[in-house]
């Protein structure tokens, strides 16, 4: 229908006449002569209707409403002195209308088109509508671009892009399964995958080499800012490898996308071991943008004369006793911010935060009469510190207070608003433990399929079972986990022995895996791979703040689409059809 894009026409079209078709951005009726801004895809272009030029088109014109759908036909013409807009790429022309056929009405929008601070509910609701805006626009342009990219990357390093099952059996990744009722084998269900792990592993056992897939994933879990019920991953994996190659390959596959989008980044990335980022940043995955590490003082504090201090102390393994220094933290925060602090740790399990302050005749504070003069030039020494910083201590157990210094980090550095915005800082987190034990029960770090690292002959040796490491590896964007991978398991006799310390009896492991087991035995290949979050990897480049804006149709924080009010309910003839019965319990 149309001649051309509004973004297409400047100078160079003066006198000519063209087409656009669109919808109405804005109308102002200047006592005669109407103005339409007209908006397709992307670009805004100024349309006047003149009843002194054409008054059946300025007639139609007046019948125009906010986001009806135009087709206009119209000479262009440069725009008067002084009328010009700097602000639009179309701002220095304008098209005097010819002929506009309105192609639908609309109602009047239920919230203003680009407001952001409008109630998330409506905008979800009419999300058809927020994607007609320009932000939402960009985000999906950048979108298509990155997977685009990403698969000419992958296709050029040789990868084979192969779909995988999207109902199929669990493919457990640490959060519930979503389940499918099957109607032909009453009482049971296909899952949807968490992830396409086991199949990338089968497809290397079928002899692929190098397999990727823009993969849709699925998992039952707890919503956050950066977490959706369904999300896209940039999946892969290959053959006869080592970690080494893997790392060439994902950090290959990252230049090219943020390159050819216009961003600059490193051909390789820093690296840090999975136990320096949580003993100096509390995390495992550290916000590399600013420094503020931690130090061990735990040696100085078993010296002290405060028993609470002295007593932590005195188990170096069980517990951690951390310093961080905030440089010039004395001179910017109050006593009262200082104390107030302790509040926000307190929160995630803190008994207290002791600080001191770096004065001109040395450390002061409330913890100096517990030291020795020659420990509290020690803690000055260890700390670096000057005079005007300011150092923080969290003592306790060695989790609690790795996680909740880690986060005192990251609330020091948002307070004090030294986090670059404009700065991709990335980071390999290596050499992940295996197994993490929580409330009693072992489980895998990052999977069960993940590689050990094993003693020289091929065994588990250890004393503290969180104390295996594996060949694990995540990468790590300004202090959000974008991907993570590592060397798989392909022998068969590994696999089991792992799945027996994660406690998995030999005939749930059948039950449940034995497909893979049984794929183990016929030849597996080494092998290893990395999936990278493409939702989470666009919030980044796009600097958008919930994930939900890169997601064409996303999810509330409930799980819910409150545009086709998913989840719903089904009726009795098709629960029938499948078997099921709902259970009416006391809360429903
Ligand atoms: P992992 O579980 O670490 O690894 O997932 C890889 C990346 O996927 C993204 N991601 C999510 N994004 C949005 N919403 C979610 N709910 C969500 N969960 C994960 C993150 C994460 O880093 N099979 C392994 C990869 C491998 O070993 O090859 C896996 O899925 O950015």
């Amino acid at each position: 229908m149309r001649t051309h894009y509004c973004a297409e026409i400047n100078e160079s079209h003066i006198g000519q006449s063209i087409t656009l078709c669109g919808w109405v951005a804005s109308r102002r009726d200047h006592g005669g002569v109407i103005f339409i801004d007209i908006r397709d895809k992307d670009q805004v272009l100024q349309l006047v209707c003149d009843p002194a030029d054409n008054t059946t088109a300025h007639k139609a014109a007046e019948g125009v409403r906010d986001q009806f759908v135009l087709v206009v036909t119209g000479k262009v013409r440069a725009r008067g002195e002084g009328l010009e807009n700097p602000n639009l790429k179309t701002g220095k022309v304008e098209i005097v209308v010819d002929e506009i056929i309105i192609e639908n009405r609309s109602l009047p929008m239920p919230f203003e088109l680009g407001d952001m601070k409008v109630n998330e509910e409506i905008r979800l609701k009419y999300r058809y509508l927020e994607l007609r805006t320009q932000r939402s626009y960009d985000i999906f342009k950048l979108r298509s671009k990155v997977t685009m990219a990403a698969r000419n990357a992958l296709d050029e390093m040789g990868f084979l892009e192969v779909e995988t099952p999207i109902i199929t059996k669990s493919t457990p990744e640490g959060a519930r399964d979503y389940l499918v009722p099957s109607r032909v084998h009453k009482g049971e269900f296909y899952a949807l995958p968490q992830s396409p792990q086991l199949f990338k592993q089968l497809l290397m056992v079928g002899g692929f080499d190098r397999y990727f897939q823009i993969a849709k994933c699925f998992r039952d879990e707890d919503l956050r800012a950066d977490r959706q019920p369904e999300f896209t991953q940039i999946d892969v994996e290959m053959s006869f490898c080592d970690q080494e190659d893997v790392i060439t390959v994902a950090e290959r596959l990252i230049y090219e996308i943020f390159t050819k989008n216009g961003l600059s980044v490193p051909t390789t990335f820093n690296r840090m071991t999975h136990t320096h980022a949580m003993e100096s940043y509390g995390s495992d995955k550290p916000d590399m943008r600013y420094d503020l590490a931690m130090v061990d003082v735990i040696d100085i504090f078993e010296r002290c004369d405060n028993e609470i201090f002295s007593g932590i102390a005195k188990s170096p393994k069980k517990n951690r006793i951390k310093a961080l220094k905030v440089p010039n933290g004395d001179n910017i925060f109050s006593k009262r911010q200082m104390k107030g602090f302790e509040e926000y740790v307190r929160k995630f399990g803190a008994q207290g935060l002791g600080y001191f302050q770096m004065k001109e005749d040395g450390l002061k504070g409330p913890l100096a009469k517990f030291f020795t003069d020659e420990d509290l030039e020690t803690i000055v020494e260890r700390c670096q510190l000057a005079v005007g910083d300011a150092v923080f201590f969290g003592a306790g157990e060695k989790k609690t207070v790795l996680d909740y210094m880690g986060r005192f980090r990251i609330f020091l550095a948002e307070e004090m608003e030294i986090i670059p915005k404009d700065k991709f800082e990335f980071l390999w987190v290596v050499d992940f433990p295996m197994f993490e034990v929580e409330d009693g029960r072992t489980k895998a770090l990052h999977h069960p399929f993940t590689m050990p690292k094993l003693t020289e002959n091929g065994g588990f040796d250890f004393e503290d079972i969180e104390d295996i490491q594996s060949i694990a590896y995540d990468i790590v964007l300004n202090g959000t986990e974008l991907g993570g991978g590592s060397i798989r398991i392909h022998k068969e006799a590994i696999q089991s022995e792992v799945f027996k310390l994660l406690g998995i009896g030999e005939e749930e492991a059948a039950e449940k895996f034995g497909f893979l087991l049984d794929a183990l035995k016929f030849g597996a290949p080494p092998h290893g791979g990395f999936a990278m979050g493409l939702d989470r990897m666009i919030m980044l480049m796009s600097g958008t703040e919930s994930i939900r804006d890169v997601i064409a149709f996303p999810k509330t924080q409930k799980a819910q689409c409150l545009l086709t009010q998913a989840p719903g309910i089904v009726d009795e003839e098709q629960l029938k059809e499948l078997g099921l019965r709902i259970r009416q319990t006391q809360n429903s």
